[in-house]
């Protein structure tokens, strides 16, 4: 049996590739491009944690984990042949697919990093679902992280999948409609889109889980080493996600700044939980699976800013920082007391209970942060928007005095 994790270089990817790879004696195969690395440097920042090279985190896997059955190809999914080319040599039984651009704020920079986060995150899905049709791979689990950012933020209970609709006194069932607010989310909500398809056409077993904002710094098997096994943190802000920025401007002496009331509520899971899920996932027997499409909402809580911003507070200072938590008016059109109410049982049946709080999480967080407090400080001013625009602009400027002197 081999087992594909794409995305395994990532912030989700490579803890998932290692947990999946220590529980089971069967072949996983990691693949990436490194593309991540590069959005981040071209957006002038860094991963708070050192990355190490993925030679480096194999040999550590081996040495600290006794994990010999993950090896890695690097290549770029949304090359068509080189997909064709992995699947046909590896022939996987499961597709665990985290690999994407996964920044809303990137995405929506300008038209043309809207148009390769759209291109690079359908593309490299296509790819994959037309070559397990193509390769006679249809029996093959596919599994992607999508984004519980599909749903949007509607007034109604979040259901785990599909919505009932009705029109002119007839009811049926159908598809959550793409309702994201991002050029990025809205990758998702097509790949969504195109996964049914793929199960209707292909019969190709499918689990849609739709990811929430994941927190956290370790799993249980990035514990195993203080260095080479670690998995990336990002707190700018492009690529923090919102928690992750929180604490790193915490530790960088800043106060949490809450808009409006803050009661407004965001879906949370910790990356222990993220990739026990997806690890579950992946090994469950062919027999016992769903053989549907199935979504699964990966989300353990719905945690309100204020909640949010007064836990890290609290965290901090049991680490000697004293942060403030400021309200101020809030300058966007947002409903401040929306609940976010999601249902998740199918994925608590998968997964049991929750393995790590967001107060525990955010502990974790801390522990690691405060060893690179230097590397946060030196780039603090990556916290604000900014940095990319002022340069395309100038690029941009530079360009049209070019062509003035031409005429
Ligand atoms: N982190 C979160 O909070 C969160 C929340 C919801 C959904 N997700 C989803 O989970 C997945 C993983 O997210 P993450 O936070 O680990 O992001 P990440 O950027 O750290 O990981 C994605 C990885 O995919 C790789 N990649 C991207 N395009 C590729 C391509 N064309 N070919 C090969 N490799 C490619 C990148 O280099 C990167 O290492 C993504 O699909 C994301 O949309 C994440």
């Amino acid at each position: 049996m081999t087992i594909l994790v794409t995305g395994a270089d990532g912030y989700i990817g490579w803890p998932t590739a290692l947990r999946i790879a220590e529980r089971t004696d069967d072949r996983v195969v990691a693949v990436d491009n490194f593309a991540r690395r590069e959005w981040v440097s071209e957006i002038g920042s860094t991963s708070a944690i050192p990355i190490r090279e993925m030679e480096e985190r194999l040999g550590a896997a081996k040495a600290k984990l006794d994990v010999y059955n993950l090896s890695f190809v690097e290549g770029d999914l949304t090359d068509k042949d080189f997909v064709d080319e992995l699947l046909s040599v590896h022939e996987p039984d499961t597709v665990v697919h985290t690999a994407a651009q996964p920044s809303a704020p990137y995405s929506q920079i300008n038209g043309e990093r809207a148009n390769y986060t759209q291109h690079n995150n359908l593309q490299a899905t296509r790819n994959l679902l037309w070559g397990l049709e193509e390769h006679d791979l249809t029996d093959s689990h596919f599994i992607e992280t999508t984004t519980t950012g599909v749903y949007g933020a509607p007034e109604f209970p979040i259901p785990e999948g599909g919505a009932t609709m009705e029109n002119q006194g007839e009811r049926d069932d159908v598809p959550f409609p793409a309702m994201a607010g991002s050029w990025y989310h809205l990758t998702k909500s097509h790949d969504a889109a195109n996964m049914r398809l793929a199960h209707q056409q292909f019969d190709i077993p499918i689990s849609d889980v739709r990811t929430a904002i994941a927190y956290g710094t370790e799993t249980a098997e990035t514990r195993g080493d203080d260095y080479h096994l670690k998995t990336r943190f990002d707190f700018d802000y492009y690529f923090g996600t919102v928690a992750h920025r929180f604490c790193a401007q915490a530790i960088a002496g800043y106060p949490v700044t809450v808009y409006g009331k803050g009661e407004q509520r965001k879906p949370f899971v910790s990356l222990e939980d993220a990739v026990e899920g997806l690890a579950r996932l992946a090994l469950t027997d062919p027999d016992e699976r769903p053989d549907d499409y199935t979504v699964y909402n990966q989300v353990t809580r719905a945690i309100s800013i204020v909640e949010i911003a007064e836990t890290i507070s609290d965290v901090a200072s049991e680490f000697g920082y004293d942060v403030a938590v400021e309200h101020f008016e809030n300058p966007r059109d947002e409903d401040e007391t929306h609940k976010m109410e999601i249902e998740n049982d199918r994925y608590m049946d998968l997964v049991g209970e929750q393995a790590q709080s967001f107060e525990e999480g955010v502990r974790d967080i801390f522990e690691t942060l405060t060893q690179y407090e230097e590397t946060i400080t030196a780039y603090e001013d990556r916290f604000l928007p900014g940095v990319l625009e002022d340069r395309i602009e100038e690029e941009q400027a530079d360009a049209d005095e070019v062509a003035a002197e031409l005429d």
